[in-house]
């Protein structure tokens, strides 16, 4: 299985393309958020985009940060959610924050291109100017601020919580719409910060605190959205490469993978897209 769209967009299956390497899945998945967030600003004008962490975006956000996807993006329509974060400051190298702020907002996107940084070092270097979003459009879980106020997870959670609420993307019944999620894999097969086990598949909040996973780094609490917003979201994004990954894609993908166990099973759904690189997706293979 190469190149191929392995499963439809009808019924519940998401779509699941695999491609050779790390490089051409984040150029696809690149590709695909500018367009879904292109679409998304045409049918309705704001832009709810709620990216993660982990090493996924480090790769997507170079692509997104210079045309011709930099200008498919309705930049000043878009506001920045994330899915989970790590309960440190901003600024600290753990939160999932860095990413974005290091590589797509800052100048610090490497585009190997002379003649579009903003100065002559840049352009010497190959850099490109980040992308420009006004401040108060750019919504981390307000970690910060819980540890500037001396507060736990649990504070940081229903503020965010109460931020989406508030001033967060549209709803449909009881939760909210984000018109793209971008979410990475992890090799327990946890997704956004719902680890295996997670008693946050019943709750009807939209944030939650998470206790600090042991049994995969970084050993930190978390903040995460629930599974219900993943559930809610109109298109969603799995993204996940390398031979470490195989196992658990295959166990997301088997007929009887439960979500409890394998949380990842949650973006298993109609209106995802999964794109693995061949290593990742090499335990689907088998099984056809
Ligand atoms: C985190 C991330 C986490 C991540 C996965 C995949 O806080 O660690 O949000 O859910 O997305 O572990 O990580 P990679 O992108 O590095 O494969």
């Amino acid at each position: 299985m190469s190149d191929s769209v392995a499963a439809g967009t009808s019924g519940t299956e998401p779509t699941l393309i695999v491609l050779p390497d790390p490089e051409s899945v984040a150029a696809a998945a690149a590709g695909l958020v500018a367009e879904t967030l292109h679409a998304a600003g045409m049918a309705h004008g704001r832009v709810d985009f709620a990216t993660t962490g982990g090493s996924t975006p480090v790769a997507i956000y170079p692509h997104l940060a210079r045309d011709p996807l930099r200008a498919l993006v309705p930049w000043e329509r878009l506001r920045l959610w994330w899915s989970d974060d790590r309960f440190v400051p901003r600024d600290h190298p753990l939160s999932n924050v860095q990413p974005a702020e290091s590589v797509l907002l800052r100048v610090a996107a490497w585009s190997g291109e002379s003649g579009q940084g903003v100065q002559g070092d840049d352009i010497d270097a190959g850099l490109t100017e980040g992308v420009w979003l006004s401040p108060d459009t750019i919504h981390p879980f307000p970690c910060t601020e819980a540890i500037a106020r001396g507060v736990g997870p649990q504070w940081c959670a229903a503020t965010y919580d109460a931020l989406l609420r508030a001033a967060g993307p549209r709803q449909a019944g009881d939760w909210p719409v984000f018109d793209l999620m971008l979410l990475g894999l992890g090799p327990d097969g946890h997704i956004m910060s719902v680890f295996p086990g997670s008693d946050t598949f019943d709750s009807p909040a939209w944030a939650a605190a998470v206790p600090a996973p042991t049994h995969v780094e970084p050993h930190l609490p978390r903040v995460t959205l629930t599974p219900g917003v993943l559930r809610a979201a109109e298109r969603v994004l799995v993204v996940t490469t390398g031979a470490a990954k195989a196992d658990v894609v295959a166990r997301i993908f088997a007929d009887r993978a439960d979500e409890r166990a394998l949380p990842g099973r949650l973006a298993r759904r109609r209106g995802a897209t999964w794109i693995l690189d061949e290593a990742a997706a090499a335990g689907l293979a088998r099984r056809q």
